[in-house]
């Protein structure tokens, strides 16, 4: 069975951690779309001036996503790296319902209170917060280029599709905003995961394929729960048939995340690892394993997912895909409401055992969790799908070495509407502070986002005059 959510959040410890702002807060309503609720709550945001020309300079503004906005300011590097450049003010936005935005404190995820978390009022939010950042005035004063990664992208475009009037253009990085019922093939994120495996080494992928069935017969011997526990470092045994299904949805999550964030330096992610990471795990499947000599290898992949830093006593693998230091629990109600996005794999083009998509069931899980049942049309009907050719001035940047890439804007839909590919980047790579091991492709990207920034600013002045 699918886990009802993959966590699209991924952040990077690579960070300057001098990076300063100041921390506000802005009242927004609870729910923007009828007259009937009247409470309102704070939304927290994060500024910097340091290089602002106040006369008219520019207002970068990220559509906060899934998750805490410290770590999204924190991470975006790319946005400090043109402040000063472009004289232009930064501010950070926190998506409702996450972090310390929470509308009904501690309570807000209760299902009673969980039915305002939706990317439309997250979006009103951050309109009402840009009206206010311009005085209110009739004629805003200054540009506005939206940024945002992954759903923090989706957002970035969303808000200059819906709100063009307040935002002068986009940079969406790796947005699958094409990962709806429909549009691509379910299996399209686990085909990307299994040819970045494919380009580390060719018996890697050919192992981690046989992997499942060994791991599965092993598991019914003798002792199998005592060796697996003491070899791979386990915190939990693994007696019975769940169990070695909780087991086996780790390991497929280990590697979606390990292809997400095969960057080419050494990243401190949710957990930390070393650069390359999907190259380094190979390396232990780099020759044609069988049985128990399989089985060590994979257990030698899990160490360094788990525990590079050498922190970690044992591999947690009940936990599932909510590892990590942040709480983007709220995903999984939006992914059972709005953001439907099929998954399956087949074996075939890809390295994981056969799972359908089976909408009926994911209803049906979701259902039982929040009492709601999921729109699968909603994000069609609600942002346009693949139907986008009305929209301008938005790059869809995606690194095709990136899972999410799948689902990814990956042809310019009009001159306006830019695709930017980035043939061997991870997941938003092109937001991340600039790094000496950065490859040409992705400096390149950021020129290319510079330049459309420049033409978006100069388009909104001389509109203005
Ligand atoms: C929730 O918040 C209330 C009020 O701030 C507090 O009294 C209570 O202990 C909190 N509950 C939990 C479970 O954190
Ligand atoms: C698993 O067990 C079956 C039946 O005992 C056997 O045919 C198969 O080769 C085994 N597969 C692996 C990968 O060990
Ligand atoms: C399983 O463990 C028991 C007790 O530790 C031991 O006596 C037995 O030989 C083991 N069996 C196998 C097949 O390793
Ligand atoms: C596989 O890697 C190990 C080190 O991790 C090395 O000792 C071994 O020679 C390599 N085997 C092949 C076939 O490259
Ligand atoms: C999908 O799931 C439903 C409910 O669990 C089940 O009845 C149905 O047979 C499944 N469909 C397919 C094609 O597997």
């Amino acid at each position: 069975m699918w886990r009802i959510t993959i966590i699209l959040l991924l952040t990077l410890n690579i960070v300057k951690s001098e990076y300063k702002y100041t921390t506000n807060w802005f009242k927004v309503p609870l729910d923007h779309f009828g007259f009937q609720r009247s409470e309102e709550f704070q939304i927290k945001y994060l500024v910097n001036e340091e290089h602002w020309d106040k006369e008219g300079g520019p207002i970068f503004f990220y559509t906060g996503n899934e998750g805490q906005i410290e770590l999204f300011a924190k991470h975006t590097g790319f946005m400090w790296d043109i402040a000063e450049e472009f004289k232009a003010k930064l501010v950070f936005a926190e998506h409702r319902y996450y972090g310390a935005s929470m509308p009904f404190g501690n309570k807000s995820l209760d299902n009673e209170y969980i039915g305002y978390l939706t990317s439309a009022q997250a979006l009103a939010d951050y309109a009402d917060l840009l009206d206010y950042l311009q005085d209110y005035q009739l004629v805003p004063k200054y540009p506005v280029i939206a940024f945002g990664g992954s759903y923090g992208g989706m957002l970035s475009a969303y808000f200059r599709m819906k709100y063009p009037h307040m935002v002068t253009g986009a940079i969406a990085a790796s947005a699958p905003i094409h990962m709806f019922p429909g549009m691509v093939p379910c299996e399209a994120f686990h085909r990307i995961v299994t040819s970045s495996f494919n380009i580390a080494g060719d018996t890697c992928v050919q192992n981690i394929k046989t992997s499942w069935t060994a791991l599965r017969n092993f598991s019914t011997t003798a002792n199998s729960s005592e060796w697996l526990q003491k070899n791979w470092k386990l915190c939990d045994p693994v007696r019975n048939a769940t169990e070695v299904q909780e087991l086996i949805d780790f390991l497929r999550s280990m590697y979606e995340t390990l292809a997400m964030v095969n960057y080419p330096f050494a990243s401190d992610f949710l957990l930390p690892l070393p650069a390359e990471p999907v190259r380094v795990v190979c390396q232990y499947l780099n020759q044609t394993l069988k049985g128990q000599a399989l089985l060590e290898g994979i257990g030698k992949m899990l160490q360094v997912f788990t525990n590079y830093d050498g922190k970690s006593k044992c591999v947690d693998y009940k936990k599932g895909s909510d590892y990590g230091n942040l709480d983007a629990s709220g995903w999984d109600y939006q992914a059972c409401t709005e953001m439907v996005m099929p998954m399956c794999t087949t074996g075939e083009h890809d390295m994981f055992e056969p799972v359908p998509w089976n909408f009926t069931s994911y209803s049906k899980e979701c259902y039982d969790k929040f009492k709601v049942y999921p729109k699968e049309q909603l994000a069609k009907i609600e942002y346009g799908g693949d139907r986008i050719q009305a929209a301008s001035n938005i790059v869809f940047s995606n690194g095709l070495m990136d899972p999410w890439a799948g689902g990814g804007i990956l042809n310019s839909v009009s001159d306006t509407v830019q695709a930017v590919i980035i043939f061997n980047g991870a997941h938003h790579l092109d937001l991340m502070p600039a790094n000496p091991l950065d490859p040409d492709t992705v400096k390149i990207t950021r020129n290319s986002h510079k330049d459309n920034i420049k033409k978006w600013i100069s388009e909104f002045r001389d509109a203005a005059k």
